[in-house]
């Protein structure tokens, strides 16, 4: 796959152009915001906060109550997204087969599907590998997600992030593709194997989500990402991590404000106690779930698991007092021998 380090933006999407600098021609098919791009060569610039580009006041602030779909069948979106027809979709995942059903959650199936470098469908096997999610027909939320999803993902560029390849609306269809993680999620790898995760790996996950997440809360107009869990850490061939699933990431708060006030959405067991109880979301929010993820990581036990006794349920409370506790600290870390590979 041909990927243009120096814009971030992949060259060979032919049904779009590559631009990295900001997008002037709005519509109301498009999503009107400046792309975020890393570069590599700035990356300790763009985690101190300095390097991302900022957006003119007047452009529209993305957060789940931006609902201006890319509804055309014809505009090309500012971030140069694919747009798929729902027949093309259909050719690239051979018919939406069962075999090639990739998982499922709450949105829906993820089939793996194959296209050409112009996005045309390719012969199964052949060409770009891609991940299709494909939204359950479940009303207005699912909607609202899949538009929030492109809006960010399609601006945000990082090597940390899941790259947004492109989207189908058509009818009440609602698709999105990604590029494929071979190695698929990090809840697989940590607690559906029945070989324990080498700790080297451990450790390069998470300092590759770490990374993912400072890019989102480090710009000049952080991004709160709000589903930071295991589930949602996919892996490539080397165990680089990059977060996906952006439907319920909201715009940060701006000014002098401390805080957005929103409605309590996210995964039970991840989502920190202060924003549940308030409804008061902060970058701090993710770092609460992201102290999950660790725990996770450390121990091989799941942030909720209703199989254990009761009192070792929630990953929190039990881990607690360990914490709190320099001698008892190595009996939380994760007791199956694994290699150091
Ligand atoms: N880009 C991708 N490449 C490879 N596999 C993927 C990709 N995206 C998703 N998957 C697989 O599909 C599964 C389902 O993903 P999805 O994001 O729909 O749900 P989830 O994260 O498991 O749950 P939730 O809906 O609560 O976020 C993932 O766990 C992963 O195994
Ligand atoms: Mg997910």
């Amino acid at each position: 796959m041909a990927d243009n380090n120096n814009c971030g933006c992949w060259t060979f999407l032919k049904r779009g152009v590559c631009n990295s600098s900001s997008s002037t021609t709005h519509s109301a098919n498009t999503i009107p915001r400046t792309s975020l791009v890393y570069d590599a060569a700035t990356e300790t610039r763009c985690l101190n906060a300095s390097n991302r580009e900022l957006f003119p006041p007047s452009e529209a602030r993305l957060s789940s109550d931006n609902l201006d779909p890319p509804t055309s069948t014809k505009t090309k979106s500012p971030r140069q997204l694919l747009q798929f027809t729902f027949q093309e979709l259909k050719s690239a995942t051979g018919n939406f087969r069962p075999d090639s059903i990739l998982g499922e959650g709450g949105f829906g199936y993820v089939f793996k599907g194959w296209i050409e470098e112009n996005g045309a469908p390719a012969k199964p096997g052949s060409r770009i590998t891609v991940a299709v999610k494909s939204l359950k027909l479940d009303g207005l939320q699912g909607h609202r997600e899949w538009v929030v999803e492109v809006a960010f993902l399609g601006q945000l560029h990082h090597p940390n992030l899941v790259k947004l390849i492109g989207y189908c609306i058509e009818e009440d269809h609602r698709l999105l593709v990604y590029e494929f993680m071979t190695r698929g999620s990090l809840e697989n790898h940590l607690f559906r194997r029945t070989i324990p995760l080498p700790w080297s790996n451990r450790i390069k996950i998470t300092l590759g989500a770490a990374k993912g997440l400072a890019f989102l809360h480090g710009g000049p107009e952080p991004v709160i990402y709000r589903d930071f869990k295991t589930s949602n850490i996919l892996l490539d061939s080397e165990y680089n991590a990059k977060l996906s699933d952006f439907g319920l990431a909201k715009a940060g708060p701006q000014g002098d404000k401390t805080h957005v006030s929103t409605r309590v959405v996210g995964t039970y067991g991840y989502a920190a106690p202060e924003y549940v109880m308030t409804g008061h979301l902060t970058s701090k929010s993710d770092v609460y779930s992201f102290g999950v993820v660790l725990l996770e990581i450390l121990t091989g036990r799941r942030s909720m698991d209703k199989k254990r006794p009761s009192g070792e349920q929630n990953l929190v409370t039990w881990a607690r007092p360990y914490l709190a506790d320099k001698r008892k600290l190595y009996q939380l870390v994760d007791p199956r021998p694994s290699y150091n590979g």
